[in-house]
């Protein structure tokens, strides 16, 4: 993306175009949401590349400018939209979701991927700084519902919606093993009832549908060198799955990867 493009997602506003809708619910094509979407060996980055390849429509949001992506948009102007959106911010958040509505009519899947950690993620307790944990949780759990809030009205246009809040193993209570992580385990743990909560409140919307994902362990950064997933192979697996979910409002609400129900 060039740097006016950066700017105009900064600034918003007017320097937001209007872009053609390109938009193919017939040809099974979709308009695709995906949070924290800048690094290329993470999740979020290669869900853009398998949902541009299957010929979605795309708003790719981030916080900071990334490189990555920039060059995916230079390959893909007309159906990748980079936004700028900081999901700690419900201002940005709105921002962005009025900014969404001028490039696409509706949203069909919303993927709720940002995460954050605190420094001491990987501490025992007593070493943890539990000043940390709100952050932590305002970005992995409050950040999720602020996006589905703010873009409830793309969401509402579908003719068929789903949020997949993506969420871990961590967060399980019943399957809870760990001594540390408790930052994040906390935020994904809230992150499940939130969407157990607002499964429930979506019982009167036959057209939208949420879940929460147990991903799976995926090489997306150096500390997850060992892990046998890979983020470009495992993207498509992970929307196979959110495809075959897309109006199961009966079924699991908290599913790994493969479909089956997760332990809460
Ligand atoms: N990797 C695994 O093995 C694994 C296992 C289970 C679950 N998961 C879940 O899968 C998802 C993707 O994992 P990953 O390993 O690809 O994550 P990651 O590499 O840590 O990427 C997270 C992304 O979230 C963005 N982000 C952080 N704070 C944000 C904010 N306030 N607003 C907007 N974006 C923000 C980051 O942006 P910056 O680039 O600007 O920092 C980054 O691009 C996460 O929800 C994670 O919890 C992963």
């Amino acid at each position: 993306m060039s740097a006016n493009c950066w700017r105009a997602a900064a600034e918003r506003g007017p320097a937001v175009k209007s872009f053609d809708i390109h938009f193919d619910k017939e040809g099974d094509t979709m308009n695709v949401l995906i949070t924290g979407a800048g690094r290329r060996e993470a999740l979020g980055y290669n869900l853009v590349r398998r949902c541009l390849e299957r010929g979605d429509t795309v708003i790719a949001t981030v916080r900071r400018p990334s490189e990555a992506l920039a060059a995916l948009w230079r390959a893909d102007p007309e159906r990748l939209h980079v936004l700028t959106m900081d999901i700690a911010s419900s201002e940005s958040v709105r921002a962005a979701a009025a900014d969404a509505a001028k490039i696409v009519p509706c949203i069909d899947l919303m993927i709720n991927n940002a995460v954050t950690t605190s420094p001491d993620c990987g501490k025992e307790f007593m070493q943890t700084n539990l000043d940390y944990i709100a952050g932590v949780i305002d970005v992995g759990t409050v950040g999720p519902l602020r996006v589905i809030q703010a873009w409830m009205p793309l969401l509402e246009k579908s003719a068929s919606a789903l949020v997949v809040n993506i969420s871990s193993e961590a967060g399980s209570i019943g399957a809870c093993y760990r001594t540390s992580m408790i930052d994040y385990a906390m935020a994904k743990a809230a992150l499940n009832m939130a969407t157990m909560t607002l499964h429930n409140a979506f019982a009167d919307k036959p057209a939208l549908n949420i879940l929460c994902v147990h991903p799976g362990w995926m090489r997306t950064n150096a500390g997850n060198a060992e892990a046998p997933l890979l983020p470009y192979e495992h993207a498509q697996t992970l929307l196979d799955l959110f495809e075959s979910k897309r109006t199961d409002k009966t079924g699991p609400v908290f599913v790994d990867y493969t479909g089956k129900p997760y332990p809460w």
